[in-house]
Order: structure tokens, then C-alpha cells, then sequence
């Protein structure tokens, strides 16, 4: 018996390139799924053009500094309720969600991050790896909970860094990975294979106690 689409918000701050990828497979019948709306918590966010060119609908809940946390979240909130999402797709999503509005929605929320979890929480992560002078760097796609860039991971990719990488030849690579690995694990959801019990992700009926790792490291580009 076919499923129904599952229903997404995605979560926005800037260019929406995860985005556009997971419409794009979801456009193309890859993916199972349907978004529902694109939030953005800034007007000028690139990606919200790219998603009303997608036919996708868009609503901005603004943010307005950390005193205003509690109003930004009622009406994240309202705006979340009136498509119903089934996910929550944060998607270069730069706010800091509160522990409350997360736990609210455990086991709904799915984030991706540009460096291989638990290393490299944070901004900067493609300075930081070329600091460390780290031989692989990757993404991690991971259920959200109160533990910023914390919760547990479901799928990272790998990618080899090189001497001659840079910031933006690495943040390239990364985010390219990065366009496979998002669709991926919301497929795995949207085809009901991956589940959330006893606050742990769980893939064919098998408890993730680490993540999968997919291998770039062959690809050049
Ligand atoms: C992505 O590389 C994502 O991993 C990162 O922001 C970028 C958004 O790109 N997210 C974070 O740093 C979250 N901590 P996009 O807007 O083109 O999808």
C-alpha cells in the first residue's frame, strides 16, 4: 500500500541550496514527500525566492534578537501549525531553537550540519577542520534535541580534504554531499524505514546507536 507524501516545513536563513535539492527529488518523484512551506527567519534570505520559483509556499517569521525569543517561537509556531508538518526540516536554519519548542516536537526535527558530529559544533566549520589540518571532513544529517548540534546522528558524509583545499573549496564539496545525504534520510523517514522511539533513531527495525557514513572521498570536483 502507497504511503502519503510526507508532509514538510523546511526552516530557512540564507541560500535554501538543501532545499531546492530535496524539492528538486521530491518534484522528480524520488522522494515521498511534499513541502509544505519554506519559513525563512529573515526577508532578504535567498532561498525564499528560490522556493516561490519552485512553487512552494513561503512565509517569513522575523527574528528580532534574543530578547524576543519567546515571541519569534509563538509565532514559528503558528506558522508551523497552519501547514501541520509531519517534519520539521531545518535547512541552514541559523537560530537556536529553545529546549521547550524542541521538545515539543522531539523525534520531528532533523538538522544538518557542515563537519563530521560530535567534532566541530558551531559556525566556521570549514576554517576549523583546515586549522586542525584534519584529513576528512564531511556532513552530518541528525535529529534535533536540546543539545545544540548534539542530537543523535543518522547518516554523515565523508569527504578527503586536500592541501590545496580551501574555506570555499571545501564548504563546495561539503554542501554537495550534502544535497544527497538530506534527501536520503528524509526518504529513509518518508518510506517509514527510519523512526524515532525511546528518544533514538531507529533504521529497519534497528537501533542507530551510530551513524551511517557515506564515502565521497573518491570524488573530485
Ligand atoms: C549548509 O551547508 C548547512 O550545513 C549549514 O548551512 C548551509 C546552508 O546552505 N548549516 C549550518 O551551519 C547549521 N549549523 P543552504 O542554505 O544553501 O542549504
Amino acid at each position: 500500500m502507497s504511503r502519503p507524501p510526507l508532509r514538510i516545513a523546511v526552516l530557512i536563513s540564507g541560500r535554501g541550496s538543501n532545499m531546492a535539492a530535496i524539492a528538486r527529488q521530491c518534484g522528480a518523484g524520488l522522494l515521498n514527500a511534499r513541502l509544505q512551506a519554506v519559513i525563512a527567519d529573515r526577508p532578504g534570505a535567498a532561498g525564499l525566492d528560490a522556493a516561490r520559483a519552485l512553487g512552494i509556499a513561503t512565509q517569513v517569521v522575523p527574528w528580532q534578537g534574543p530578547p524576543q525569543r519567546p515571541a519569534f517561537e509563538h509565532a514559528l509556531a503558528v506558522a508551523l501549525a497552519a501547514t501541520n508538518p509531519e517534519l520539521i526540516v531545518l535547512a541552514g536554519f541559523m537560530r537556536i531553537l529553545s529546549p521547550q519548542f524542541v521538545a515539543a516536537r522531539a523525534g520531528r526535527i532533523l538538522n544538518i550540519h557542515p563537519s563530521l558530529l560530535p567534532k566541530y559544533t558551531g559556525l566556521h566549520t570549514h576554517r576549523r577542520v583546515l586549522e586542525a589540518g584534519d584529513r576528512v571532513h564531511g556532513a552530518s544529517v541528525h535529529f534535533v534535541t536540546e543539545e545544540l548540534d548534539g542530537g543523535p546522528l543518522v547518516l554523515q558524509s565523508r569527504i578527503a580534504v586536500s592541501p590545496a583545499d580551501t574555506e570555499e573549496s571545501l564548504s563546495a564539496r561539503v554542501q554537495a554531499t550534502e544535497h544527497i545525504i538530506y534527501p536520503r534520510v528524509i526518504g529513509w523517514l518518508a518510506d517509514g524505514r527510519l523512526a524515532w522511539r525511546q528518544d533514538r533513531p531507529w533504521l529497519d527495525g534497528r537501533r542507530l546507536d551510530a551513524p551511517l557514513v557515506e564515502d565521497f572521498s573518491a570524488d573530485h570536483t
